[in-house]
């Protein structure tokens, strides 16, 4: 299969999908398509579900495919084997059983946690407070509510880094204010927010607290969900070697948000739905596998990306964006002068290298990046965010690679 790609200086790219399809789970990060060998840095976008993962989920669908709710024992089957999952997430989480929700990935866990509480306690308050470096799951979310349901959003200005200071949101705070919502850790730029003291002080305040902490787990220390403060916590799996679509929402006992899909009682009446027994056994997996021990190594991503950062630093007009410190480990992120970043990533592709910009990509153009913007960079460059995740596959090598071709793919970019 092959998609083209037209980028404004009319080069045509194919995009080979054929290259990911026949090899096992990450064989195909170092799989080369023609004389190019891929070098894939994109793992806060997604990352290749583990091959230990993969074969949990798979004997899960042979062994319990058939629906949790039915009363036979193949149903009861499933049903024990979604209970079991559920027991032992809620043991790595530090929490109760009841208080997992299964969802279908962050998105929902984001919208169900936003939408959910905003609408079960609207008779209180409709002020809810968030930060304007979110990710769209929430910040579209939080616009709907203004829109179509009469609540008004603060949204809380972050600092050069991206970072959040707890004192603005607690000046936003209202004595309507229902909800805060602000992430843990960012996508594009990688800032850490400091969530557990946003956290102390909205339960202070009596406000409910939501983290959307999709990018931080399997990058940061996790000790359970009591560290973040929160009643409720987003994740998702496929951002640390789990399947695509499944996620969770830690709701902490007695919340009880309205569910956003109706239909069955299913998840304990929050969420309906035939449950997606396999890819949630998947998600629970991963999570042992690869979230309370990281399996983003801190100590050897930050090495590498601070090679990368010094190397491309050194390229005139190419500006590091986010923070040095208190950063996701593998997330470096750069601003580059008089080029798009539709050009930077289709030329880096060209290479080899599978990098990304933080904005959503529509009708062949990216749209300005709403983080960089939030954190007060020039607007051209907000267009020219160039984003570099690394995972567990990335090399030394890997790196030099790209420290060595990055001045040309600039260069040529730039149309120079
Ligand atoms: C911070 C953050 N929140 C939410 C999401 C959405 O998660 P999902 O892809 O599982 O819907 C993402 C995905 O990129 C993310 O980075």
């Amino acid at each position: 299969m092959h998609r083209a790609l037209t980028v404004k200086n009319a080069a045509v790219i194919r995009w080979d999908g054929a290259l990911k399809s026949g090899l096992p789970a990450g064989r195909w990060l170092r799989a080369s398509c023609g004389a190019v060998h891929r070098i894939y840095c994109d793992y806060n976008a997604t990352t290749p579900m583990d091959p230990s993962v993969r074969d949990v989920l798979v004997s899960t669908l042979d062994r319990a495919w058939a629906n949790p709710s039915s009363i036979h024992l193949a149903g009861r089957q499933a049903r024990e084997v979604l209970d079991d999952a559920r027991y032992r997430m809620a043991k790595v989480w530090q929490c109760r059983p009841s208080e997992v929700v299964f969802t279908s990935g962050g998105t929902e866990a984001n919208n169900l946690a936003i939408l959910g509480t905003a609408r079960l306690n609207r008779h209180r308050g409709r002020h809810l407070v968030t930060s304007t470096v979110e990710h769209h799951a929430v910040l579209h979310a939080c616009d709907y509510l203004e829109r179509h349901e009469g609540f008004e959003v603060t949204r809380v200005r972050v600092d050069p880094d991206g970072r959040v200071d707890p004192a603005d949101v607690a000046r936003a705070l209202r004595p309507d204010t229902i909800l805060v919502s602000v992430m843990t850790a960012n996508n594009e730029v990688g800032t850490v927010q400091p969530v557990a003291e946003i956290g102390s002080l909205c339960r202070g305040r009596g406000v409910i607290f939501h983290t959307d902490a999709v990018q931080a787990m399997g990058k940061l220390p996790f000790t359970g969900m009591p560290s973040f403060e929160a009643d409720l916590v987003a994740v998702c799996a496929h951002k640390f070697h789990g399947p695509k679509g499944a996620g969770a929402l830690y709701v902490r006992s007695p919340l009880l948000p309205h569910p956003i899909l109706h239909g069955g009682g299913h998840e304990n009446e929050r969420r309906a739905g035939t449950e997606n027994v396999a890819a949630w056994v998947g998600l629970v997996a991963a999570f042992e596998r690869f979230v309370p021990e990281p399996v983003f190594d801190p100590a050897r991503l930050r090495t590498l990306t601070e090679r990368l950062a010094g190397a491309a630093t050194s390229i005139p007009g190419v500006h590091r964006r986010g923070p040095v410190e208190g950063r996701l480990s593998n997330t470096l992120s750069f601003s580059v002068e008089r080029a798009d970043a539709i050009v930077l990533l289709a030329n880096l592709d060209l290479e080899g290298v599978c990098a990304s910009s933080g904005s959503a990509c529509s009708a062949g153009s990216l749209e300005p990046s709403h983080v960089l913007q939030a954190m007060g960079v020039p607007f051209a460059e907000c267009q020219a965010l160039v984003r570099f995740s690394l995972g567990r596959e990335n090399t030394e090598e890997e790196i030099q690679r790209i420290i060595e071709l990055l001045p040309e793919v600039v260069r040529r970019s730039r149309g120079g």
